[in-house]
């Protein structure tokens, strides 16, 4: 067998247009039969009319002036923009002759999503996957994982255990059969992430307030999303980047660890693939609120048709957020106040994912509140979104607090092998410049050496 397995370049992730027509045209019809491998050709933000997914919330919703825009991820192929990183892994993997199908066996460490994404796109591409994550995460995670085939490698705790998770990948890593998706440590990730969501976010503020975007407000878990704010930063030198991290595990801000509830982020370390050059403001979300946040928008329709939002808008939002969204939501309002943005500028943020894989989050919420009648989320309305304020907002650009965060990601990094000299070559934006840049070679490769789809 000859070739790398067929899949879009990282240019026809962003522009769905450029993928021959024949194939576009299948990859659309298969949409509804998700391990259909032509569906490898669904990983974009667009959809079948190339647009950016997205919604403008509204202002009932978020109280402010400025327009906040999501990106929307739940409607990549598996549920979440996570396996847009998970392919671009593999695939220049494949292209680097590093990844051999029926020889290597591929570990996705994880805490659910990315997880997905790599047995999923193992499925597709016909390799064994074994995810590596944390035993207490949605249950939600583990039936849709083990649906794709791949199999489950649990260590104790949280999303704040990942580094547990890690360990375990080095160790399974020693295997020569084993090929291990690092997203916190390799650069596909942020490759995906600064020209795929980059690009797209620039393209979703079009016709949007003054078209530009004022601030990118985002929760690094990888700390691949938030490298779309680098090719953000390219066109709209202005914009505000700001790391959102749970006020229960604060490791940015100073260090501090612990356990939370915000699934997908807040994993106890900087990665080392964090281009902390870029990140202008870290703001703290206290976990609660954004599963709080989460229940209203679900549940909470009489409340948000109080507030003066259309039914029909309500009907559409009420799935398409998980708990990482609403996160983002409510540091993109706090964001938004502090940076004293009116209507014609934009806020720009993503949800992840989608209600679907945190049911069962909502029903230990209801288990723990007792009461959760309209009253409480009328209250819950206006504490999370109305009154989401300026607390918590730490400004990141000073050379000082650079200083910190490299030194944070040193501790985190050098234990698994990293020199001080790579870290020390990641202080400079010419070495991110220089990674994006390889996104020209691979794309040139994987059209070069790619198989067609019937070899
Ligand atoms: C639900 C959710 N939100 C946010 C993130 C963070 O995204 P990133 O890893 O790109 O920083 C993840 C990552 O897995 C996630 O699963």
């Amino acid at each position: 067998m000859n070739g790398i397995p067929f899949g879009p370049t990282y240019d026809e992730m962003l522009e769905r247009n450029l993928i021959d027509p024949e194939i576009k045209g299948k990859a659309e019809k298969a949409i509804s039969d998700e391990l259909d491998p032509i569906n490898l050709f669904n990983i974009t933000w667009k959809d079948t009319d190339n647009n950016v997914r997205k919604i403008v919330l509204p202002p009932e919703l978020t109280g402010i002036d400025a327009n906040i825009v999501v990106l929307l991820g739940k409607d990549f192929p598996s549920g979440s923009h996570k396996v847009g990183p998970a392919y671009s892994t593999l695939i220049e993997g494949c292209v680097d002759g590093d990844i051999l199908p029926g020889q290597h066996t591929i570990l996705g460490p994880s805490t659910g999503n990315f997880g997905i994404g790599v047995s999923y796109i193992c499925n597709l591409m016909g390799y064994d996957a074994i995810v590596i994550m944390p035993d207490n995460m949605s249950k939600e995670r583990y039936e849709r994982i083990e649906r794709y085939g791949a199999e489950l490698d649990l260590t104790p705790g949280t999303e704040s255990d990942v580094i547990l998770t890690l360990q375990r990948t080095y160790e399974l890593a020693k295997d020569p059969k084993m090929r291990s998706l690092a997203q916190f440590e390799l650069l596909p990730n942020y490759r995906f992430h600064r020209h795929v969501t980059g690009n797209s976010a620039i393209e979703a503020v079009e016709g949007i307030g003054n078209g530009r975007i004022a601030c990118f407000a985002c929760a690094p878990g990888s700390a691949g999303t938030i490298a779309a704010g680098d090719q953000i930063k390219e066109t709209f030198p202005e914009v505000r980047i700001a790391a959102l991290e749970p006020y229960e595990c604060s490791t940015l801000t100073n260090g501090g660890r612990g356990q939370h509830r915000i699934e997908g982020i807040g994993d106890k370390m900087c990665t080392l693939i964090h281009n902390v050059l870029n990140t202008d403001f870290v703001v703290l979300i206290r976990d609660d609120d954004c599963v709080r946040g989460l229940k209203v928008i679900h549940d909470g329709a009489d409340i948000l048709a109080e507030s003066g939002i259309d039914m029909e808008t309500i009907l559409y939002m009420k799935d398409l957020f998980g708990v990482s969204g609403i996160c983002n939501i409510i540091g993109s309002i706090k964001m938004a106040k502090h940076l004293h943005l009116g209507p014609g500028d934009n806020v720009v943020t993503v949800a992840t994912d989608g209600y679907d894989r945190y049911e069962s989050v909502i029903e230990d919420l209801d288990r723990r509140y007792l009461e959760v009648e309209d009253f409480v989320l009328r209250r819950w309305k206006k504490d999370v979104f109305d009154n989401a304020d300026e607390s918590n907002i730490m400004d990141f650009r000073q050379s000082d607090k650079k200083e910190q965060l490299f030194q944070q990601k040193e501790k985190d990094w050098i234990p698994f092998g990293y020199t001080k000299e790579y870290m020390d070559s990641m202080k400079d934006q010419n070495f991110w410049d220089a990674e994006y840049a390889k996104v020209k070679y691979y794309d040139k490769k994987i059209k070069e050496m790619r198989r067609q789809p019937n070899d």
